[in-house]
């Protein structure tokens, strides 16, 4: 078996930041409110020229760049995304267009909830294991915050946009140990954007419910979240046969600090190895990960050999988590 592992690493942010105060100018919430709540305390929107091709454009430059690679070495592009350009085409087609990869590779986005960066992991790592590519492109990207309706204060004050990349390739040492993934689509209602697909297109009704915004039961999705944050952890150090006290980074999706916090207890993580971005970029659901990643290489924190774990969550619902050595 090929060893596969990740060789370029990029994150885009866009600079736009979305204090708890800003909101509090047109929403019936505080500063204080959503703080105690979530963890947040400002957020990043992407620009109104951006989509999420945008951004993931931008991450890729950096990863393949990052790589040390030649765009043109690329031979699949994968978008885990919950906020596409478009309905169709996918996301990835763009992104190609893009990097001036039209023609050159094979593109496709996939739609797994706040994990999609985790699924498309996974998936993208299957092509270099089997031999059939070398080089895979995934990205976690979102301008979700288009998805969310400015007058629902439940909701709204949860997301941010961004941008992570990565390339992955077979690699000598390091790369993945092992992956998880689950979906339970018995809880599909807790968390969906109703309108806009083949079972409710655009109508007016539409536009009167405002159901083309997101709708979350966020007592359910809570539950859901914590429950899965320890267990699908769990099954992963298993079935990889790895202590705990082995790991030393805890890349949690960045949903709710809450979340992140039971978790990491429930796990018997300390503190200093959880990877926290939520604070400054809210939750940037597929992206979260990726960008957090990204976020610890850039302090100096992430050494090589540290063993990675990195769990998500979402709606679907869904989980993934993903064991890695740097
Ligand atoms: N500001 C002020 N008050 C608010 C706000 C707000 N932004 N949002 C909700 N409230 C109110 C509610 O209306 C409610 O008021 P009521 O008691 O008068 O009805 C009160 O606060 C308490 O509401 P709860 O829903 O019980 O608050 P809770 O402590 O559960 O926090 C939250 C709500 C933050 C949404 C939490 O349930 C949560 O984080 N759930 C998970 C959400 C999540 O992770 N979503 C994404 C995961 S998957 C993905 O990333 C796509």
């Amino acid at each position: 078996m090929r060893k596969v592992g990740i060789i370029g690493l990029g994150s885009y942010i866009p600079e736009k930041v979305v204090t708890n105060t800003d909101l509090e100018k047109f929403l019936d919430t505080s500063d204080e409110w959503i703080r105690t709540r979530t963890g947040i305390v400002e957020r990043r929107y992407a620009k109104e020229s951006e989509a999420t091709s945008d951004l993931a454009t931008i991450a890729a430059k950096r990863a393949i760049e990052d790589a040390k690679i030649s765009p043109e070495d690329i031979d699949l592009i994968i978008v885990g995304t919950n906020s596409p350009d478009m309905l169709y085409p996918a996301t990835a087609c763009l992104v190609q267009e893009k990097l001036n990869l039209s023609k050159k590779c094979a593109a496709f986005d996939l739609q797994a909830g706040c994990p999609g960066w985790i699924y498309t992991t996974v998936v993208g790592s299957q092509f270099i294991q089997s031999g059939a590519y070398k080089n895979v492109l995934v990205i976690g990207a979102e301008a979700i915050t288009r998805m969310m309706d400015p007058t629902d204060r439940s909701t709204y004050v949860l997301f941010g946009d961004g941008a992570g990349a990565v390339v992955l390739s077979e690699v000598e040492e390091g790369g993945f140990l092992g992956f998880e993934l689950f979906a339970d689509g018995s809880l599909s209602q807790y968390l969906t954007l109703p309108a806009g697909g083949s079972r409710k297109p655009f109508s007016e009704q539409v536009l009167k419910e405002r159901s083309y915004f997101t709708q979350m039961n966020g007592s359910e999705v809570f539950k859901f979240s914590v429950r899965e944050i320890s267990r699908i952890s769990s099954v992963l150090l298993e079935k990889t046969n790895t202590k705990i006290e082995d790991v030393d980074w805890f890349i949690p999706h960045q949903a709710n600090l809450r979340i992140i916090q039971a978790g990491a207890e429930k796990l018997g993580i300390p503190t200093e190895k959880v990877v926290v971005t939520i604070d400054k970029f809210g939750n940037s659901s597929a992206a979260s990960i990726p960008v957090s990643l990204d976020f610890l290489r850039k302090q100096d924190k992430l050494k090589k050999g540290d063993l990675v774990l990195m769990v998500s969550f979402g709606a679907g619902m869904t989980s993934g988590a993903i064991l890695m050595r740097w």
